[in-house]
């Protein structure tokens, strides 16, 4: 341990298992108090500020639940820990929604508790070193191939930031397209297993019975077919990391044998009798709701809490608009680029301000329907959207409204209406749609310097609907 002694206080009334916990605790850096009861802790932590509570489920009088409960009131960034035994993980799981941050079952090996300890501590180090580096209000629109200027975006930079330097399972959660994967390599090009490799498994595309030959591998003639002996993903990823793609799609007997990997970092190849021990760094991804699936039964919550040691969340592009400038100027400069001979390209597609490189531009009217779409596909939707406009533009030098397909054309037609007010007394509907119409022709009018041609083309009317629209508006428009 780098930093100064942690105090640890451990609950457990076994005297015998107390005391060798205690010894062998104390033998890895920690310095250790001991309370035989439930009642005993709670006056131990009234009295000092601990960093750590371990402490056993099932005690006679106040139970565990309470030990931790008194210690999170006192310490909310206690690491507190609990020991379960094997019929009460459900408790232990509810222990965790309430605060805890870990759990091991009983019997465990002290290699399993000092895993969940250590990672426990890193989790919270994260959390102080995160809340640090946010105080410090960092400007940036980048990481690793990541964009984005929103909040939500510029507050997953910190995060990745410092979650990137630890070894602890990360959970990247998010719809379709919102960039999990690319979250996932950043992580790792950001982290100490930099070197190693990035290993990507997608467990939704394989069928279960592959899925467990491709994660753990096999030997000679474990199964019909199986020639040679073939290293699993796991094995594969060895010092680097594995991304585990849409998790949630795991048979509940696949699940089972991923949360071991996580808890024991050790596994078999199919058919071998040896237990081959890992360390990979673990990053899920999933854009299922694993909460639904937990409560629903079909997700395992013991393994939702292995892998939710750090969850990231990317939301939907629609939630987040003021990054839609700024990924469009980004895939405008990729797709720019003219054709090279084969060898210069991909070089110049990096560099992207080459002399003879034209970035295309966006007309603003594009660029609204850009805002106002929903993009149910995100970022790759937005992406393939630009790319195929680029494609269409022919030799122009800006895109048009008419280089994006139907769906996005009529996008900024059907634009929600503006942030409305409704008081308690209502509104006349009638007339706030006159105002609404009134307004949009006006400012039309005005921006072509009164041009009615021009002005319906820009509100996409008819020349004799604008007119007609005038007419009926005006009279109302003027007292
Ligand atoms: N913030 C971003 N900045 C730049 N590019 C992004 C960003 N987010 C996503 N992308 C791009 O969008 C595309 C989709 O991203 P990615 O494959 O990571 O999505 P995903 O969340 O894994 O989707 P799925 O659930 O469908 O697998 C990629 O081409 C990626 O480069
Ligand atoms: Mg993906």
């Amino acid at each position: 341990m780098a930093e100064s002694k942690k105090h640890l206080l451990l609950v457990e009334d076994e005297t015998p298992l107390r005391e060798a916990l205690a010894e062998r605790l104390a033998e890895q850096g920690f310095d250790v108090t001991q309370a035989d009861s439930g009642e005993q802790a709670i006056e131990q932590l009234a009295e000092f500020a601990f960093d750590i509570v371990i402490t056993d489920l099932r005690l006679p009088g106040l139970d565990g639940t309470r030990v931790l409960e008194a210690a999170l009131l006192r310490y909310p960034d206690i690491v507190g820990i609990i020991v379960t035994g094997y019929g009460t993980v459900k408790d232990a799981v509810e222990a965790i929604k309430r605060g805890a941050t870990d759990f091991v079952t009983k019997p465990f090996q002290f290699d399993e508790l000092l895993h969940a300890l250590n990672s426990a501590l890193e989790k919270r180090r994260l959390k102080a070193e995160n809340a640090y580096l946010r105080s410090q209000l960092q400007e940036r629109y980048k990481f690793d191939g990541l964009i984005g200027r929103s909040p939500a975006m510029r507050a997953l930079f910190q995060l990745l930031e410092t979650v990137s330097s630890s070894a602890s399972t990360i959970l990247v959660t998010g719809e379709t397209g919102t960039g999990k994967e690319v979250v996932a390599r950043a992580i790792h090009h950001n982290s100490p297993r930099r070197a190693q490799r990035f290993v990507a498994l997608n467990c939704g595309a394989i069928p279960e019975t592959l899925l467990e030959a491709e994660l753990f591998g096999h030997v000679r003639g474990a199964f019909t077919g199986a020639i040679g002996t073939r290293q699993g993903r796991l094995e594969q990823a060895h010092k680097g990391t594995l991304f585990m793609d849409e998790v949630g799609t795991m048979s509940p007997g696949m699940q089972m044998k991923l949360l071991r990997v996580l808890q024991e970092r050790e596994f078999e190849r199919i058919g071998d009798t040896h237990t081959t021990r890992v360390d990979v760094r673990v990053v899920a991804a999933t854009n299922s709701d694993l909460h639904r699936m937990v409560s629903e039964g079909t997700f395992r919550e013991d393994l939702f809490y292995r892998l939710n040691i750090i969850p990231i969340h990317l939301p939907p592009l629609r939630e987040r608009k003021e990054d839609i400038p700024l990924l469009v100027q980004h895939f405008l400069k990729k797709f720019s680029v003219p054709e090279q001979p084969a060898a210069a390209s991909r070089q110049s597609h990096s560099r992207g301000s080459e002399p003879d490189s034209r970035v295309l531009s966006m007309s603003q009217q594009a660029m609204r329907c850009l805002m106002a779409y929903a993009w149910p596909g995100n970022v790759r939707q937005l992406e393939n959207a630009i790319e195929r406009a680029v494609a269409l533009s022919g030799g122009r030098m800006q895109i048009e409204t008419s280089d994006l397909t139907a769906d996005i054309q009529q996008a900024s037609n059907g634009a929600a209406a503006p942030d409305v007010n409704l008081p308690e007394g209502g509104i006349d509907f009638e007339r706030y749609i006159n105002r609404i119409e009134h307004d949009l022709i006006r400012r039309a009018l005005e921006k072509t310097g009164g041009n009615k041609g021009q002005a319906s083309k820009l509100l996409n009317l008819k020349r004799t609907t604008l007119v007609e629209k005038l007419k009926r508006l005006e009279p109302r428009a003027s007292p």
